[in-house]
């Protein structure tokens, strides 16, 4: 098969490789039939991620057809049409039993493209089948389901639901990303009063405004502070999501906060990040942070299913698996091309 194979900082190609095969009985081999590239492959590209080595194929996000399961697979059979997320659950660990499934200490979490091959491939051994995949239904596209591999449910549990966002919230959000776009998704679903997306590039602004921003703030020209205070008679913001990833965004979402209020970091951090504590002891905050852990897939899947949530508003652009190249560049200029999710599909 063909498969888009990792070779070391800035080096990758779509080349032939062995087919997947069955190692572990619990195991599938799922046929590709839609996969896209995440932020975090842009991460591995530029040696971030060192446990990814040269020759691994690259990718944790696919919707595919069971092509063989192992004797052990008990609810996946072959010829299911099935999401494969990024979180791979052993099922049966501590962290498992308790939802808990990007800590899985079972041979699970992220792992796909990571630790083993990955989905942007023609095929690939998806480990812990049952508990790994999710049946996708009739009605729905494969591009709508693939955004649920892994940024919606990034969005909503470590963004949403760890910000406990509730009816009437003013809710800022920072970075408006797919990930922050996913959190402003998941964020209206509970009604706030105001959602606030706050970044310093216009095109991710006007997106944000399609995804159910309320207000929208360019901070390398605006004050957000100023905004959220003046929406909140001077208090801040109910819940701040930080959805970028660096030590300014962070620091900014954390002097958004309300008394009171949450504080839910998203962005995967690469260098140090300082807590003013000095000032935040006082102010009852509650910070949180998290690696996906995808318990929110099955609320996800029938959300979209019902057409609450229109996942394919994401997809931006579309390629063959074989254009890979060209689908990346689209991907790393997200900048001037608008790219928010692309789509590589066998016959686009
Ligand atoms: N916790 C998790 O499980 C998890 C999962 C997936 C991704 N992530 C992380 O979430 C973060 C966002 O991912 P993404 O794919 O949306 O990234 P992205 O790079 O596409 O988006 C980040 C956005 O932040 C904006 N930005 C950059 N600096 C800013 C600043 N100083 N102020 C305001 N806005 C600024 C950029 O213009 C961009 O629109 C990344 O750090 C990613 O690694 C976390
Ligand atoms: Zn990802
Ligand atoms: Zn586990």
């Amino acid at each position: 098969m063909k498969a888009l194979v990792y070779h070391g900082p800035g080096q990758k190609a779509w080349e032939e490789v062995p087919d997947p095969t069955i190692v572990d009985d619990t195991d599938a081999i799922v046929r590709v039939d839609a996969v896209t590239i995440c932020g975090t492959d842009l991460h591995i590209l530029k040696g971030d991620v060192p446990a990814v080595t040269d020759g691994r194929i690259l990718g944790h996000e696919a919707v595919g057809t069971v092509e063989s399961i192992g004797g052990g697979v008990k609810n996946v059979r072959v010829g299911d049409r099935v999401l494969v997320s990024c979180i791979t659950a052993c099922g049966a660990c501590r962290f498992c039993r308790e939802g808990r499934y990007g800590q899985c200490i079972g041979g699970g979490g992220w792992i796909l493209g990571h630790k083993i091959d990955g989905t942007q491939a023609e095929y690939v051994r998806v480990p812990f089948a049952d508990t790994s995949t999710y049946p996708v239904l009739a009605g729905v596209s494969d591009e709508q389901i693939l955004m649920l591999a892994d940024i919606l449910p990034t969005g909503y549990e470590v963004g949403v639901l760890n910000g406990q966002v509730r009816p009437g919230d003013v809710v800022a959000v920072v970075g408006a990303g797919p990930i922050g776009l996913s959190a402003i998704m998941g964020a209206r679903l509970f009604s706030p009063s105001h959602v606030v997306a706050i970044d310093l590039a216009d095109s991710r602004l006007d997106a944000a405004k399609q995804f159910g921003a309320d207000v929208t703030v360019n901070n390398s020209r605006e004050d957000p502070l100023a905004i959220v205070r003046g929406l909140t008679e001077g208090l801040g913001a109910d819940v701040a999501i930080e959805a970028v990833g660096v030590p300014a965004t962070f620091e900014l979402a954390a002097e958004l906060a309300r008394p009171g209020g949450h504080i839910a970091n998203i962005g995967v951090h690469g260098e140090a990040v300082t807590l003013h504590l000095e000032e935040l002891w006082i102010r009852d905050v509650t910070i949180t942070t998290g690696l996906v852990d995808t318990y929110s897939t099955p609320t996800l899947l029938k959300l979209t299913t019902g057409h609450q949530v229109d996942a394919g508003r994401f997809v931006t652009h579309r390629f063959d698996l074989g254009q890979f190249e060209e689908a990346y560049d689209v991907f790393a200029r997200a900048g001037d091309t608008g790219a928010l999710k692309v789509v590589l599909t066998p016959h686009s």
